[in-house]
C-alpha cells in the first residue's frame, strides 16, 4: 500500500514515517518545513535505508496540493499531521489556526476527492475532553474549546465526520495524549522553536543547561502530590498505532465511516513524578521550582484505552523511564550538532 503523510517532517510524522517504511509501506511525504527541516528527511533514510517521495507542498495552496496528489499514482490512503500547534500562539493568533489546521484539512479533503483517495487518518488531541472525569474514554462530552487550537481539532473532527457521511470517504480520527521521547536512533525527536512551552523539552533543555530552571506550574491541585496528571506517550508506541489505524481501514474493520480513538498509555503521571523519573534515568539532577498555575492546564488527563486495544489491536509497549531516557539522548544528540 502507499500512504500519503502530511508534515511527514514533523515530529509525529517523522517517525510514522519510519514506522511505515519498516513495516513495508511505500510512503510519499509532505511538509512546508515551517516546524521542521530538510534534514528530517535524510535522517529518515539513515534509519530505515529506503527512499521516500518528497514534495515541499502547503496544505494551503490548495492548486498545489492537488497537483501534488494527483502525481502521485495510486495513494491508497492519508495519515493528516500537518498543522499548527502552540495552545499559546493559537490564542494570540487565531486566524493562523483556523486557515491552517481547518482550511487546509478542507483543502486535503477537496484534493482527495479529485484524486479518488477515500480514507484519512486525522491527528486529533485529548484536548478535545477539555477537564473531564480519567480515564477518559471516546464517549465522553466534549465541552467548549479552551483554545483556539483545541477547537480546531474539534471542528476538523466534525468537518471529517459529516464529510464521510457525504461521500465515500473513510475516517480514523486519533485523539493523542501527551506526545513525548524520540527514536531510539537518536536521529529524528522534536525539535522545539524557541522556549518550549511543553514540560518534557523543558526537562531536558534545562538538564542540559539550555535553560536555567524549570518552573512547575502549581503544586496546590486536588491530585496526590498538587501537581497535574498527563498521560504520556512514547512517539514510536504513538507512530505504531498509525500504521494499526491504516490497517484497520484496509481491512475495512470499521463500523461506521467515522471512528475516533484515543491513543494514551491509560497511565496518569504527575508533573513531579516525571522530574523523579527523569532525575533518575539520566543521573542528572534537576533545577527546578514550584511556581504559580499556568492558566488554562487541566487538573488531571490519562485516557481510557480499551478501544485501541479491542479494535486497532494496538497498545502501547514502552514505559515512562524508556520516554524520558529516548528524550535526553536526543537533547544530548542535538546538542553535539
Ligand atoms: P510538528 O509541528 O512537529 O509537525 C507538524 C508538521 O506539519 C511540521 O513539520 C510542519 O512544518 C508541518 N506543517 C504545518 N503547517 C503546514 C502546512 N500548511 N503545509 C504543510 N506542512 C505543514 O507537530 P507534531 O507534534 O508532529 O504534531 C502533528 C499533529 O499531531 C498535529 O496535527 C498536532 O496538532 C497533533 N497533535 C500533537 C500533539 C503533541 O503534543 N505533539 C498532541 C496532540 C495532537
Ligand atoms: C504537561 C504538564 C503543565 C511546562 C499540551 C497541549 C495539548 C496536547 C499536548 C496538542 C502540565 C506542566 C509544563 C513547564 C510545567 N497538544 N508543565 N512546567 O498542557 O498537558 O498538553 O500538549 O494537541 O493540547 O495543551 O502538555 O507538556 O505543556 O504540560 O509544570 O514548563 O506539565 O502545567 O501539567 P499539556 P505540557
Amino acid at each position: 500500500m502507499k500512504i500519503l503523510v502530511t508534515g511527514g517532517t514533523g515530529y509525529i510524522g517523522s517517525h510514522t514515517v519510519v514506522e511505515l517504511q519498516q513495516a513495508g509501506y511505500e510512503v510519499v511525504a509532505l511538509d512546508n518545513f515551517d516546524n521542521s527541516s530538510p534534514e528530517v528527511l535524510d535522517n529518515i533514510k539513515k534509519i530505515t535505508g529506503k527512499d521516500l517521495v518528497f514534495g515541499k507542498v502547503d496544505i494551503r495552496d490548495k492548486t498545489a496540493l492537488t497537483s501534488f496528489l494527483k502525481a502521485q499514482q495510486g495513494i491508497d490512503a492519508v495519515i493528516h499531521f500537518a498543522a499548527n500547534k502552540a495552545v499559546g500562539e493559537s490564542v494570540a493568533n487565531p486566524l493562523k489556526y483556523y486557515e491552517n489546521n481547518v482550511g487546509g484539512t478542507v483543502n486535503l479533503l477537496y484534493a482527495m476527492e479529485a484524486a479518488g483517495i477515500q480514507q484519512i487518518v486525522f491527528s486529533s488531541s485529548c484536548t478535545v475532553y477539555g477537564e473531564a472525569n480519567p480515564p477518559v474514554d471516546e464517549s465522553a462530552e466534549m465541552p467548549v474549546a479552551n483554545s483556539p487550537y483545541g477547537n480546531t481539532k474539534q471542528i476538523c473532527e466534525e468537518v471529517l465526520k459529516d464529510y464521510s457521511q457525504a461521500s465515500e470517504m473513510k475516517v480514523v480520527s486519533l485523539r493523542y495524549f501527551n506526545p513525548v521521547g524520540a527514536h531510539e536512533s537518536a536521529l529524528i525527536g522534536e525539535l522545539p522553536l524557541g522556549v518550549p512551552s511543553n514540560l518534557v523539552p523543558f526537562i531536558t533543555q534545562t538538564a542540559i543547561g539550555k535553560r536555567e530552571m524549570l518552573t512547575v506550574f502549581g503544586n496546590d491541585y486536588p491530585t496526590p502530590d498538587g501537581t497535574n496528571i498527563r498521560d504520556y506517550i512514547h512517539v514510536v508506541d504513538l507512530a505504531k498505532a498509525h500504521v494499526a489505524a491504516i490497517e484497520y481501514l484496509a481491512k475495512k474493520k470499521y463500523t461506521a465511516p467515522f471512528s475516533v480513538f484515543n491513543l494514551g498509555t491509560g497511565n496518569g503521571n504527575s508533573v513531579l513524578e516525571v522530574i523523579e523519573t527523569f532525575e533518575k534515568v539520566s543521573g542528572v539532577k534537576l533545577n527546578y521550582r514550584i511556581g504559580p498555575r499556568r492558566a488554562g492546564d487541566v487538573v488531571q488527563v490519562y485516557a481510557s484505552c480499551d478501544k485501541a486495544a479491542n479494535e486497532l489491536g494496538w497498545r502501547t509497549e514502552k514505559s515512562l523511564e524508556e520516554c524520558l531516557s529516548s528524550a535526553w539522548k536526543w537533547e544530548q544528540a542535538i546538542q553535539t550538532k
